[in-house]
């Protein structure tokens, strides 16, 4: 009598269970250690002992039953949730692709890409350095010792004593030096450095390129053949360009490259400020100590090296007025070049 009670009540308890988890409540509530099922053996010890056979007979058939139908229950039950989530996440594959609204190259990739190929094609390779530099790559091992005056040049963002952010890529001649032990080089390293500038033609990131040839026989006539053939590459075969006296601890001697003129024909206008000139880059013999602290012999090598600044090449190829414009992310400016799609 009590079994039967028992089948009807887990009957009607089903009818009411609607996800997997009100399965499993339902299995602890009549399967469970402390189960109604259980809780019918406990009887047992009343009975005699005809009485407990035909007992535990009836309680074995209800607990079948009850565990069979709850296996059935639970396997339709899974069934149908996992139709229903396949549903619901189903994935249109008819949905077209998301179209990226800018396709084109940013103008410092633009420039940095031009100049590699125009190296390249020299027979240059090109190598990368990291953005956080030590003082002994950044500085010293380029003839700027710890109180050189022209260290203050270089607004630095130091990270602590002897870490800083790079003031220009030419630290990775030091180290390309030191990898290359004693050996000729001719690399081109583009990359970002940092100063504390911040003005229309200056930004706290900007882009260099360094060049740096070493091998025997190397002449300032032939640092300028090169600076020739590039800024012609660049800027239209019709060009000229200048050098001019200057200062840096890492050549001697140092120069300041400008190039005539595009905008006007050298014969004066607002670019370059009526002298028909416009400085592009800074370039030199590699510096005798520089060589020597990297290890090479100067009685048999000589180097050059050069390091021009991309934004500004690209700011007076693009006529860009504002360096600010480089580094805004602004669509409407950058929709503007087509190039290399
Ligand atoms: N590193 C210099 C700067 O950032 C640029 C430079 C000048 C690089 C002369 C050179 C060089 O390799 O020879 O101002």
């Amino acid at each position: 009598m009590e079994i039967k009670a028992i089948k009807e009540n887990y009957l009607k308890q089903k009818e009411s269970v609607i996800n997997s988890k009100e399965v499993n409540e339902l299995r602890i509530n009549f399967l469970g250690k402390k189960g109604i099922v259980n809780e019918l053996m406990s009887k047992l010890k009343t009975l005699s002992s005809e009485e407990k056979i035909e007992f535990a007979k009836e309680v074995n058939l209800i607990k079948q039953f009850i565990s069979e139908d709850i296996e059935q229950l639970m396997s339709d039950i899974k069934k149908r949730e996992l139709n229903e989530r396949l549903a619901k996440e189903a994935i249109d594959l008819t949905l077209p692709g998301r179209d990226y609204k800018s396709k084109n190259k940013h103008p410092l990739n633009l420039v940095i890409d031009e100049i590699s190929e125009i190296c390249i094609g020299m027979g240059y390779k090109v190598e990368e350095g990291p953005e956080v530099e030590l003082d002994q790559f950044n500085f010293e091992m380029l003839n700027l010792p710890k109180d050189h005056p022209a260290r203050d040049m270089q607004d630095t963002f130091y990270i602590d004593g002897r870490t800083l952010l790079r003031t220009h890529t030419s630290p990775v001649q030091a180290r390309v030096m030191l990898k290359s032990e004693g050996k000729p080089i001719k690399i081109i390293c583009p990359g970002k450095v940092y100063r504390r500038d911040d003005d229309p033609t200056h930004s706290h990131q900007f882009m260099q390129i360094e060049g740096l040839v070493i091998d025997e026989n190397v002449t300032l006539a032939d640092l300028k053949g090169t600076l020739a053939y590039i800024i012609r590459s660049l800027f239209g075969e019709k060009r000229e360009i200048r050098f001019r006296n200057s200062y840096f601890p890492f050549t001697e001697p140092s120069v300041e490259v400008d190039v005539s003129c595009f905008n006007c024909d050298s014969k004066g206008c607002s670019l370059c400020k009526q002298t028909g000139w416009i400085e592009v880059l800074g370039a030199g013999m590699v510096h005798p100590n520089v060589l020597t602290m990297a290890g090479y012999d100067t009685n048999k090598y000589q180097g050059f090296a050069f390091g021009m600044g991309v934004d500004r090449i690209a700011m007076l190829k693009y006529g860009i007025d504002d360096i600010r414009h480089l580094y805004s992310n602004d669509l409407r400016f950058l929709n503007q070049f087509g190039g290399n799609k």
